[in-house]
């Protein structure tokens, strides 16, 4: 009994806590235009608070309360650092938000133990605006100044998905049971999209990395009989759905189109789910990866840089045979992996990469290219 009542007072002391108010909280209301919901720049603060306070919540039986939730932000070319956050059935956020549904819309989910600011969130996020911005003309000659080009998209609705509320549990068997529900709710909010903001189906990619990528692929199965474009599934999560039938985990039935990027076997999907799977360095160890989760965590990583890359990755087909023999099928040309937009394929694709940033190598033709490059300009100067 005596154990109890301690027990309680601790837990009671741990709530007061967590309960204090956050310094978000603090900040005083700015103009409507500068109200900002959701800073996504890189912050140089070590610790995310409102994560960890997230985190240390569920540490504390009894007050999770927000169980199933689930946030949405929107960012576009005119703020593409200031999320704006929209609700499933709010008309009038809606309205003023700037959701426009002429521009295609991306939606970012991340996965486990992740925070609502990730990198995930950051760069994909980064690297999709960077398109609505004038690029340089590559095919000037150097000599003049580089002429700029007009960017290759006008905007987008970058929705980055913030379920950490959920994701900050330590129980990740736990959290995996969450898969449907979460999927349910996006489901549900694109569904409203689609309703009040004429959002069309066809218009949207999901993006969902780890756990992300099965809500993602829950939310394709529970969005039918409408189909989304396509789904970038990063280093699906493999714990708890490798012994799932298609029903309970992302597969190619999930959108017109489901891509899937393979770095890492511990916590990764070993399998080929969807339409096309890459496997960028055998899909096993990334290069020069050491600490545990840095293979899983680099599938976001080449996605990112697909995005806005020049060189692009570009895989050859192969088949696997086992675990460690792969049969590469260099004469069957080459695919690109991840970008914008997406390329439809089938098949399972090896792909090399560099071992830091930038990872992309291009295609196997241009770097040929590139390596003969220096003995034409050599003849040149003689
Ligand atoms: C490409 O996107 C990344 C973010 O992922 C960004 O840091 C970088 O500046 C972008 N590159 C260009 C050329 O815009
Ligand atoms: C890029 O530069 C080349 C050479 O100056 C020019 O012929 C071409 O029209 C330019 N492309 C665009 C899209 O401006
Ligand atoms: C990939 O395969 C599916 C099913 O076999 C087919 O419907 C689809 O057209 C194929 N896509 C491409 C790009 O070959």
């Amino acid at each position: 009994m005596r154990l109890l009542t301690i027990v309680l007072v601790v837990i009671a002391a741990l709530n007061i806590v967590v309960a204090a108010p956050s310094n978000e909280a603090a900040t005083t209301e700015l103009p409507e235009e500068d109200h900002c919901d959701h800073k996504l720049t890189k912050s140089n603060k070590y610790l995310d608070y409102p994560f960890w306070k997230k985190f240390f919540k569920h540490l504390v039986p009894f007050t999770s309360s927000s169980r199933s939730k689930m946030q949405f932000f929107l960012f576009k070319r005119d703020f593409p650092d200031c999320g704006r956050e929209l609700f499933a059935n709010d008309d009038e956020t809606l309205a003023r938000s700037g959701f426009d549904a002429r521009h295609p819309t991306r939606i970012i989910i991340h996965g486990w133990m992740s925070q609502g600011k990730g990198s995930l969130n950051r760069d994909v996020k980064t690297a999709y605006l960077s398109l609505t911005k004038p690029r340089p003309n590559d095919t000037d000659d150097a000599i003049s100044e580089p002429k700029m080009m007009a960017p290759l998209y006008e905007d987008f609705n970058i929705i980055v998905c913030d379920w950490s509320k959920i994701s900050s549990n330590v129980n990740y068997f736990g959290v995996a049971e969450m898969v449907e529900d979460l999927g349910y709710l996006l489901a549900e909010f694109v569904r409203y999209l689609h309703m009040r903001a004429d959002l069309r189906f066809d218009d949207v990619y999901l993006i969902g990395h780890s756990l992300g990528a099965q809500i993602a692929g829950s939310a394709g199965k529970q969005i039918r009989p409408h189909r989304f474009n396509t789904i970038f599934a990063l280093d699906p999560a493999g714990p708890a759905f490798r012994e799932q039938s298609d029903e309970y985990r992302i597969d190619a039935s999930d959108a017109h189109y489901v891509e899937s990027i393979h770095t890492s076997i511990g916590l990764g999907f070993e399998q080929p789910v969807g339409h096309s799977s890459f496997y960028p360095n055998f899909g096993k160890d990334q290069k020069k990866c050491y600490v545990y989760g840095c293979s899983h965590k680099r599938a976001h990583d080449y996605f990112a840089e697909s995005i806005n890359s020049t060189k692009g990755f570009w895989g050859i087909r192969c088949e696997r045979l086992s675990k460690k023999t792969w049969v590469l099928l260099d004469n069957d040309g080459e695919y690109r992996m991840g970008g914008e937009p997406s390329d439809p394929k089938n098949g399972t694709f090896y792909v090399k990469t560099y071992d830091k940033k930038p990872y992309a190598m291009g295609t196997i033709k241009a770097q040929a290219e590139a390596s003969a490059q220096p003995e034409r300009v050599t003849e040149v100067y003689h």
